[in-house]
């Protein structure tokens, strides 16, 4: 017989008990909380039972034997009628000496009619005797009239023992019967609870353990039979629900992967997108870019041939310098070679060569200079940098990309840079912010030549700000179109003729500036007086002492 205990530990709530004793845990064995509960009751109620049986049977037996004394009385006093009658107390006494024949008789004394004791037994009566019990009298008759009396007196106490003896009987067939309800009670709670109790926790232990589908074989139609049957069908609908969970689980890490890999290919792709951008912006701007470089190439390339003409002129000068001391050394007329010296030296216009030379040599510096600032920041602006940040100089930033673009708005409008000198470096992408200033310029210069005025302006302003730098392009264009304004950052949005604008600029000056900065870019217009875009990134702000240094460019 096994008892199913119920564990306290977590993760061994189900454990089968092994031994009586171990079963009868009353915290742990439902079948020891039965009996413990249940016995106490059983045993009143049998006590009761007991005490009420004993109380009745006594009566009974008192009863009875009252009965049986008015019998033996009965009988004895019909006997004693003879003696009586005869005066025969030989007789008399020895017929009461048959009350001896009972047990429960302790004595027996005969009275004539005037109440004069006759005869007794045991030898003078009742009152030799010192054991008192209950006395029974009977008036022995004769054809109706009363001849004597006959007094028995017996004892109950042979009762008790009886009684006794009946319930110690009683008792052990109650204890047996308890025992064979006990052993069989048992048994049936085995078979209807303990078994299917104890599959059906092995089954949760399975499940709460291992995780496993557990099933548990039983069939009946009592409570039990009931949850093991809803236990079963939770099961199943558990497994059907996991097996779901577990496909949308792997369903899920797959669509995780592709999306993952889609936002990696996202990314090149927007890098590609800003190469390009950068690209096809150098391509719009090479015409401009040529022309910036061709000018300087072109006064460069005179001054040179200009220098090499003078330098021809100088060459011949020494060489008449030469033949003039030659001649010197020579003839006495130094006053006449004087004179031819002086004559050649007009003719090479000396003076003039000197001095052209001089500015001729450093205008070409300057050409040089400038030439190398514009391809220095178109080397800069076309090579793809680290996609990882670091610290720019945005006003460094500012010249480059203002000169890179030089050939867009040199011919619309002036372009003045107002820069604040304190301004410290910000954590950012050099070259993409490079881009966001050229976009705003070139735009700039764009809208100022859409005007077609002669006294366009762009001024590029940065300051520093609380909480970091502020950037502002100014031009005083036609402004923006209340119904353009909403979709300015819009990507491909142009209001430009193909070949001039693409539509990006803005948009990728949006994710830039946005989502690569934290910062913000918008802009603030006003119709036919121009436009500001604004652009606001956070860290790197300067000591803000108002120091501008401020660059004009023609
Ligand atoms: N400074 C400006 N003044 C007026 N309109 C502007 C200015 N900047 C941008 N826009 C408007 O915003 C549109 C989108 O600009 P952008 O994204 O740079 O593309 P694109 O320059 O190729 O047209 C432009 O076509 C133009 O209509
Ligand atoms: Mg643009």
């Amino acid at each position: 017989m096994t008892f199913i205990n119920v564990a306290a530990e977590p993760g061994n709530e189900c454990q089968k008990s092994q031994g009586w004793l171990g079963k009868l845990d009353v915290g742990r064995s439902l079948m020891a909380k039965f009996i413990l509960f249940s016995a106490p009751v059983i045993l009143l109620c049998n006590a009761f039972f007991l005490y009420l049986y004993a109380d009745f049977r006594r009566e009974a037996m008192q009863d009875e034997l009252a009965v049986e004394m008015a019998a033996l009385a009965v009988r004895t006093s019909q006997s004693l009628k003879a003696p009586l009658r005869s005066g025969d107390a030989e007789l008399g006494r020895s017929l009461l000496g048959g009350l001896a024949g009972h047990p429960d008789v302790i004595c027996g004394e005969v009275f004539d009619a005037g109440g004069q004791k006759l005869f007794a037994w045991p030898g003078l009566g009742c009152g030799q005797i010192q054991e008192r019990g209950t006395a029974f009298e009977r008036p022995i008759k004769d054809r109706r009239q009363n001849i004597g009396s006959l007094t028995i007196e017996y004892r109950q106490s042979l009762l008790e023992e009886k009684l006794f003896a009946d319930l110690l009987y009683i008792v052990a067939a109650l204890a047996f019967s308890g025992m064979i309800a006990v052993v069989f009670t048992s048994i049936v709670h085995w078979f209807t609870i303990g078994r299917p109790l104890g599959r059906l926790l092995s089954a949760l232990n399975k499940t709460a353990q291992a995780g496993a589908r557990g099933s548990v074989k039983w069939r009946s139609r009592d409570q039990l039979g009931i949850v093991i049957k809803a236990y079963n069908r939770m099961s199943e609908t558990e497994a059907r629900r996991k097996a779901q969970l577990r496909a949308a689980n792997d369903e899920l890490k797959v669509e995780i992967a592709e999306r993952l890999q889609a936002e990696k290919s996202l990314k090149e792709t927007q890098a590609q997108l800003i190469q390009a951008s950068k690209m096809e912006a150098l391509g719009t701007l090479a015409g401009g870019i040529a022309h910036e470089i061709n000018t300087p190439i072109q006064y460069i390339g005179d001054n040179l041939r200009f220098l090499s003409e003078g330098f021809g002129d100088l060459r011949d000068l020494i060489g008449s310098y030469e033949t003039v001391i030659a001649k010197v050394e020579q003839t006495d007329s130094v006053a006449a070679v004087l004179a031819e010296l002086e004559k050649q030296k007009e003719i090479s216009d000396a003076d003039y060569l000197f001095e052209e030379a001089a500015v001729a040599a450093q205008q070409s510096l300057d050409g040089v200079g400038q030439v190398s600032q514009i391809v220095t920041a178109m080397k800069e602006f076309s090579h793809p940098r680290a996609k990882e940040t670091g610290p720019v100089a945005l006003n460094a930033i500012i010249e480059r990309a203002t000169a890179i673009c030089r050939g867009e708005w040199r011919q619309a409008a002036t372009l003045e840079l107002d820069l604040e000198e304190s301004l410290s470096d910000i954590q950012g992408l050099e070259s993409e912010l490079n881009q966001v200033i050229l976009n705003l310029v070139v735009n700039a210069s764009h809208a100022i030549a859409d005007t077609g005025r002669t006294d366009g302006r762009i001024d590029v302003i940065s300051r520093a700000t609380d909480n970091g730098i502020r950037l502002e392009v100014r031009d005083n264009g036609n402004g923006i179109p209340d119904e353009v304004q909403a979709r300015i950052f819009d990507p491909f949005f142009t209001t430009k003729e193909v070949g001039k604008g693409s539509g990006q600029g803005l948009a990728i000056c949006h994710d830039i500036i946005f989502n690569k900065h934290g910062g913000k870019i918008y802009s603030e217009t006003e119709s036919g007086a121009g436009t500001r875009f604004i652009v606001e990134l956070p860290g790197g702000a300067g000591t803000g002492d108002g120091n501008h240094a401020t660059t004009r460019a023609a």
